[in-house]
């Protein structure tokens, strides 16, 4: 490496990343860990991960090395499903889904035909996020044009790797929140074309739910994902019984919710549907056949009552899938808080999930069904360089746990048990250090 590239950056302290799905934690080709390791940064991007003693020893005297002291290394987290205009409802509580939906997030979303609150709120979503260790997600706006172009521009500001879309709604709520199929449609479509490709930036066709489009509308959005099919497709699935009731009576002839999709051109790569609780095998399969995938929401479906995400049943056909938060039905922004929360889903099934399947779900899984793990999501060579460093002693008690660990295992145990944004030592975007700070 040239001494006189003055954009290097070196960050020595323990590292992990993914190379593939790391299932119950046997295969050590899963993944690279080093107690001792190095992380080297030009231009923003990834250059070389390894074990310190080695990597260092190819690097002149004169490079200074930031040394991360009790600090783990991991890739930014990927959130694969959140609201950011739900930043103002999380903590709603007493309803499942749909009187939720009616009670508090309408309510809320009529206010983002604001642009003003629009920007306020997707300022302070992201700080949430990057405060937690989150560099990308897949996100959704309300059903106004502008408060995708108020997410975008922060995000654009921020220098984040970000997808995002406007809320297709033209039946079943309210009139303020309701657009109709070719309204729907020419905003998209403005929106793909400002925005989509952009900086860091994607843009998802999203529809909110099956029971809030009409066919029309749904006709249009799998016109639309076909004709740009780099866009990514982002919606909901079978998350409660009475919303899979309503959509069996709104779509009688379709086999399942999921088929509503599958009906319309919904379901292909880079489609992704939150929950995917209440699946038959056929559900899976069609899934998996497609090269859709599923957002695992678990402090979501515990909040809202909806049920218990089947991982096994999911890994039997080999349905993709990663964690999401999903603000404002989850109850956190943090993605360590999230791992805890799906860990505990799968123990209620007598199921695992491995602390190591944990972290690949919130980082190198993520960027896979979001189709962008070829830039984000890992520390292989050329990726950009979004990543966290994680504080083994960031409370006396994690110290103390982490300190008697005797494996990685064992220490991203203790983080996914006790971690949340202040075990976030440090988030950085494009090598650059970005976690606000909290006022004084
Ligand atoms: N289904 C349709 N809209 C929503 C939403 O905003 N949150 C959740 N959790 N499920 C939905
Ligand atoms: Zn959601």
């Amino acid at each position: 490496m040239s001494s006189r590239n003055t954009s290097v950056a070196v960050h020595r302290g323990a590292l992990l990343h993914f190379l593939h799905d790391p299932g119950d934690g046997s295969d050590p080709g899963a993944y690279e860990y080093f107690s001792d390791g190095l992380l080297v940064i030009a231009s923003g991007r990834i250059v070389a991960c390894g074990p310190a003693a080695a990597l260092l020893a190819t690097l002149p005297d004169s490079v200074p090395v930031t040394e991360h002291r009790d600090g783990l290394m991991v890739p930014g987290f990927v959130d694969s499903h959140v609201h950011y205009p739900q930043t103002e409802v999380i903590g709603s509580s007493g309803r499942q889904l749909l009187d939720w939906l009616e009670d508090y997030v309408f309510p809320a979303e009529a206010r983002f035909d604001d642009a003003g609150h629009a920007g306020s709120v997707a300022s302070a979503c992201i700080d949430e996020l990057l405060r937690n260790g989150t560099t990308s997600a897949l996100v959704f706006g309300t059903v106004h044009r502008q408060s995708v172009d108020a997410f975008f521009g922060v995000a654009a500001q921020r220098r984040m790797r970000m997808v995002c879309g406007k809320v297709l709604m033209d039946r079943n709520c309210p009139d303020d929140l309701r657009d109709s199929a070719a309204s729907g449609d020419d905003d998209s479509r403005a929106l793909i074309e400002r925005w989509h490709r952009r900086d860091r930036l994607h843009y998802a066709i999203t529809p909110r739910f099956a029971a809030t489009s009409s066919a029309p509308q749904l006709i249009a959005a799998g016109r639309l994902a076909a004709e740009f099919p780099d866009t990514l497709i982002h919606s909901h699935v079978a998350e409660n019984l009475a919303e899979i009731a309503w959509v069996r009576e709104l779509f009688p002839d379709a086999r399942s919710y999921l088929d509503v999709y599958e009906r319309f051109g919904l379901l292909r790569e880079r489609a992704v549907y939150a929950h995917c609780i209440h699946f038959d095998e056929a559900d899976r399969r069609r899934m998996v056949s497609t090269g859709a995938a599923a957002a695992f929401c678990p402090t979501s479906n515990l909040f809202l009552g909806s049920g218990l995400f089947n991982l096994d049943a999911s890994d039997a056909f080999g349905m993709r899938y990663a964690l999401a938060t999903d603000v404002g039905g989850g109850t956190s922004f943090g993605m360590l808080q999230t791992m805890l929360a799906a860990y505990q889903v799968a123990q209620l099934q007598q199921q695992r999930l491995h602390p190591l399947r944990a972290f690949y779900l919130a980082t190198l899984g993520g960027a896979r069904i979001l189709g962008l793990d070829d830039r984000i999501g890992s520390f292989r060579s050329g990726r950009e360089a979004d990543f966290v460093v994680l504080d083994l002693a960031a409370t006396p008690l994690i110290a103390r746990r982490c300190g008697a660990a005797r494996t990685i295992a064992e220490q991203l145990m203790v983080l996914i048990t006790l971690g949340d944004d202040r075990a976030v030592r440090e988030t950085f975007i494009l090598g650059q250090p970005a976690k606000p700070r909290l006022p004084r």
